[in-house]
């Protein structure tokens, strides 16, 4: 039986599950990553909506977003390490994994804070929508990434994260790696986006994305969109040119987007507030919901049940 908050022995199992055999490059990492990411980038500031506190991702109205297709192997090559430490929030759980995997494949160490609880039920989860769509452009990534509360600058240093895993056509409707060693950060992403000729291509699924001239590696609308924007540029080439300062902002970014949505008292603990169904404390105004607001406490002990 393992202590409870004994992180570091969590960080140790979720380190043994990374070496993946057979599944892509041979890491689970890059999924890991991108779990901690959607888990998180469904936060709406303005209506304090989404994140990864609640570990909505668990119940199929998100799964099932076309845009989280690929992320059950993610959920899947953790539940070991769930078995193991039951104390663990899902929330805990996959923001940990995509810092854990992030370090261990040669990135930044981020800052991680526990105490995420998870929702009871599928009330406070957040509608479809709300993760970036790879085939648009500039308006629609200012849109989604301002919505999170970032800035231009932040959605640059985040976007350097595609230096770390591989498109696939059954799961999003693209094809490849952006780097040719996907499974080591780095700011490789940001140098080839300048430095290689980007030729468009429709892909085996028939989507549009650009592929390099031995057409081994590729980028995305999005990525390429970065390209096209003078505020977005600048950042690309600082970060091609200084990866100590990629790898700092990426730090603090990331540890940004886990955080995002996730109260915490004076002290560091998360609120409890809002958790539960009939708690609409946390909802401010405009929020969506997916479900009416019951007040369990005025319909009585059984509507609980
Ligand atoms: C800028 C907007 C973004 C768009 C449009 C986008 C889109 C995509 C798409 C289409 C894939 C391929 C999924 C698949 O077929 O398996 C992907 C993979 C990935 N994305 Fe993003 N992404 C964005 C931002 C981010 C951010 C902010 C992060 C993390 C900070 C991230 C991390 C990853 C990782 C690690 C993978 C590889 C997953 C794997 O190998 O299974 N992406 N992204």
């Amino acid at each position: 039986m393992t202590k409870e908050h004994d992180y570091d022995a969590v960080r140790a199992e979720i380190k043994k599950i990374l070496p993946q055999p057979g599944y892509d490059a041979g890491s689970s990492g890059p999924v890991l990553v991108r779990l901690a990411w959607h888990c998180s980038g469904t936060y709406d500031k303005t209506t304090n909506t989404g994140g990864s506190n609640g570990a909505t991702m668990r119940y199929a109205i998100e799964a099932n977003d076309p845009a989280n297709a690929g992320l059950e192997h993610a959920r899947e090559f953790l539940e070991p390490v769930k078995s193991k430490f039951p104390w663990i929030s899902y929330g805990d759980l996959w923001t940990l994994a995509g810092v854990v995997a992030l370090e261990e494949m040669g990135g930044p160490r981020v800052e991680w804070r526990g105490g995420r609880l998870d929702h009871t039920d599928d009330s406070n989860v957040p509608p479809n929508g709300r993760l970036p769509d790879a085939s648009q452009g500039c308006p629609h990534l200012r849109d989604v990434f301002y919505r999170m509360n970032f800035s231009d600058q932040e959605i640059v240093a985040l976007s350097g994260a595609h230096t770390l895993g591989q498109c696939h056509p059954d799961r999003s409707g693209f094809d490849g790696p952006w780097v040719r060693n996907p499974i080591r950060f780095s700011n490789t992403y940001f140098k080839l986006l300048l430095a290689e000729t980007w030729t468009p291509k429709i892909n085996v699924a028939g989507n549009l994305q650009f592929r390099d001239d031995d057409d081994e590696i590729m980028m995305l609308p999005t990525d390429m969109a970065l390209l096209d924007d003078p505020k977005f540029v600048k950042w690309v080439k600082i970060y091609a040119e200084d990866k100590e300062r990629f790898f700092k902002d990426f730090a603090g970014v990331f540890g940004k987007l886990i955080e995002l949505g996730v109260q915490r008292e004076e002290g560091g603990n998360v609120v409890k507030r809002g958790m539960d169904s009939g708690d609409k404390s946390v909802w401010v105004e405009g929020a969506e919901r997916k479900t009416e607001v019951r007040d369990l406490d005025k319909e009585g002990p059984k509507a609980k049940l």
